[in-house]
């Protein structure tokens, strides 16, 4: 078992580690005085770990209830949170209980905000299943619903009082999703870690079980690291969003079916460090080097849209300002930063 700790404005541990699933009610002990707990989870992860995380916090000598929803991206919604509202308010849960976030990044983005919002604040713990919710999205405290005009358009900071990682659940996430998350953790080694890059290029989708557990803890340190330096997102938090930009144009492209958002955001990588190495920010070797290990986790896609498609929805992205929008460029492995272009010219880069 291995612990990172987040010094953000609430300072939490992430436990890593196996079987940890079973003696959650111990590990949670610490950090909360709340007796009954709310546990939020998709029925996917219901079927599988409900059962599990309950016994554990029933013979710890909690209480609790479950709210479970439907999977998928289309729960993350203001009509399921107004039921988990509702919820809360029929079982008359009060602001000295707690809720807790059991599944992937759609239960996380949303438990967490309801725990943020309800009677103005409970407390909140991440216990994330998925590798994109256990590398990303369980930590450092973003939270959001999706509404019929974006994804992520309506949410808060809200810090968890504790990550619980039990690494043993992704044994159960289906291949597609595990391809999904290695999209985020490739990211990782070419912002900010050389090392963890070439662990990477050292192994393959087929094999990383024999080294998840390392990856995820470079990871969620490496999130750490960031979130310290910029928990609101005013500047070095940007760099988590290499590959995102023209990733968000093309799943938009595809109305967001048919190809996945890891997918996507492979693709907007190479995307970006191909007009990188064009325009003299990088060499052309960076190109290879990512593209050979995107290969090795299925993340090497061709996707239909031309480059100049993809325009569009840049003008919607959040990271533009005014005229302004800040690009995510790696110029080596290991090494990115936020290079500010006029929307103009980045539209004529596109062409
Ligand atoms: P998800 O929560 O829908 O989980 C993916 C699928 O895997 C679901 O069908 C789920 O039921 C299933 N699943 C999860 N864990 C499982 C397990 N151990 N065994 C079997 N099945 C399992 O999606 P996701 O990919 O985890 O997260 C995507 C969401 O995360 C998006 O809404 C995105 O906006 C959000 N996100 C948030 C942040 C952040 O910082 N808050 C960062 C990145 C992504
Ligand atoms: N996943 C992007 C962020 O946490 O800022």
């Amino acid at each position: 078992m291995r612990t990172v700790r987040v010094n953000a404005s609430t300072v939490y541990d992430v436990i890593i580690g196996h079987g940890l699933l079973d003696g959650a009610a111990e590990l949670i002990r610490p950090v909360t005085t709340a007796k009954r707990f709310v546990v939020i989870c998709d029925d996917n992860v219901a079927d599988i770990y409900l059962d599990k995380l309950e016994t554990s916090l029933r013979s710890g000598g909690y209480s609790c209830d479950s709210f479970v929803f439907p999977h998928g991206e289309a729960s993350k919604s203001s009509d399921t949170l107004t039921h988990i509202y509702s919820f809360l308010a029929s079982m008359h849960y009060t602001r000295t209980d707690a809720v807790i976030a059991l599944g992937g990044g759609v239960t996380g983005d949303m438990a967490g905000y309801a725990a943020g919002t309800y009677l103005r604040g409970m407390d909140f713990i991440q216990i994330p299943t998925s590798l994109l919710a256990q590398v990303d999205s369980s930590v450092g405290g973003k939270t959001a619903i999706d509404i019929p005009e974006g994804k992520n358009l309506v949410g808060l900071f809200k810090q968890p009082k504790l990550v619980i990682i039990d690494t043993d659940t992704i044994g159960t996430l289906p291949k597609d999703f595990l391809v999904d998350g290695m999209g985020e953790v490739v990211k990782y080694g070419m912002i900010k870690s050389a090392s963890l890059f070439d662990k990477l290029c050292g192994c393959d989708i087929d094999h990383i079980g024999t080294i998840i557990d390392d990856v995820i803890y470079e990871c969620v340190s490496i999130k750490r690291d960031v979130v310290e330096a910029d928990e609101f997102d005013r500047g070095e938090r940007a760099l988590l969003n290499f590959g995102h930009t023209l990733g968000h144009s093309i799943e938009q492209y595809y109305h967001y079916t048919g190809i996945s958002h890891g997918r996507a955001v492979a693709k907007g990588m190479e995307l970006i460090t191909a007009l990188a190495a064009e325009h003299g920010m990088c060499d052309d070797d960076l190109c290879t080097k990512l593209h050979e290990c995107l290969e090795k986790y299925d993340l090497a896609i061709e996707v239909e849209p031309a480059l100049s498609e993809l325009g569009e929805a840049v003008l919607n992205d959040k990271k533009r300002d005014g005229d302004t929008i800040g690009i995510v460029v790696c110029d080596k492995v290991g090494h990115a930063s936020v290079v500010k272009l006029t929307v103009d010219t980045f539209l004529s880069y596109l062409r």
